[in-house]
């Protein structure tokens, strides 16, 4: 960083706060890495995000723009108004509301590998679900494939938000391709400073998240983040609930799950114009 850089990255103090609505919003993919995006969000000074899913444009819409607005952090003059909901992207209604806030929103999806994704959106699942009664859950195999007919079942929920072709058709019917953008939720896990360069570029912010912010643990497997506390610095990671070890699929399943996601990820490169050799 140049010391000029280095001036620009200081939080930003002009003028006073203000609640305003969201110029940017992360709007998905659930289990594919948006926490992580949103994480590191959060130490960018440029970037005031909600610490919590507010879930507006799909649960909470009848409460108004006032009631978003308060649930939304202040922000100080040249900072962006950001929120995180991972199911927006996948939500039917989120869409036109979305537009209707505004047409020049910035719209960040992290998207993952589909099949890894499914795998995690059941465990996330299956963890809730053993929360609140004993009743044992079924098998991954079981949820995915359609017991009568022994294929994918492309209609059940822990496989529909990896259709990610079907679910950008929505959008883009509302948004141009350039307000936009994809982070590879793989490379999130093994390159986390590559992929928040590249949306401090999207949002159009200083690049304030230096390589030296993020610290590999080795304990937890994934990349954490240095903070400053006063004069200490400190190492934050995301909770347990995040990076858990995923279960071996049947090899059967694991090729129709292959065979079944194939030509979708083949229609959404094309559609986006980049490949993720999924
Ligand atoms: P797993 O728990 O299946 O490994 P989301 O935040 O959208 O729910 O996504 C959760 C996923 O974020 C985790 O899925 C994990 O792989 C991924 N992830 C990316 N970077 C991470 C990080 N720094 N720490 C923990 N998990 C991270």
């Amino acid at each position: 960083q140049t010391p000029d850089s280095l001036q620009l990255c200081k939080k930003l103090k002009e003028g006073s706060p203000r609640k305003k609505l969201p110029e940017a919003l992360i709007i998905g993919v659930r289990k594919a890495g948006t926490g992580a995006m949103r994480f590191y969000l959060d130490m960018h000074p440029y970037v005031e995000i909600a610490n919590a899913e507010i879930s507006f444009f799909d649960f909470e819409y009848e409460n108004g723009y006032e009631w978003y607005k308060n649930q939304l952090p202040m922000a100080m003059q040249g900072q962006l108004t950001m929120e995180k909901t991972s199911n927006y992207f996948h939500n039917k209604k989120t869409v036109d509301r979305i537009y209707n806030m505004s047409s020049a929103v910035k719209l960040i999806v992290v998207v993952r590998e589909p099949i890894e994704r499914t795998v995690s959106d059941y465990l996330q699942r299956k963890l809730k679900k053993s929360e609140n009664d004993d009743i044992e859950y079924p098998k991954f195999e079981d949820f995915v494939i359609d017991q009568t007919t022994g294929e994918v079942d492309g209609s059940e929920k822990i496989i529909k938000p990896s259709i990610y072709y079907k679910h950008l058709l929505k959008w883009l019917k509302y948004f141009p391709l350039e307000n936009l953008h994809f982070v590879d939720g793989g490379n999130l896990i093994l390159n986390p400073y590559e992929e928040v360069k590249k949306v401090e570029r999207f949002l159009g912010i200083p690049h304030c998240m230096t390589q030296d912010k993020f610290v590999f643990s080795s304990t937890k497997g994934f990349y954490c983040v240095k903070k400053n506390k006063g004069r200490r610095e400190e190492t934050k990671c995301l909770p347990e609930t995040k990076g858990r070890r995923h279960p071996l699929i049947d090899p059967v399943v694991m090729r129709k799950l292959k065979d079944f996601f194939r030509p979708w990820n083949e229609k959404f490169y094309r559609a986006i114009g980049r490949s993720f050799h999924w």
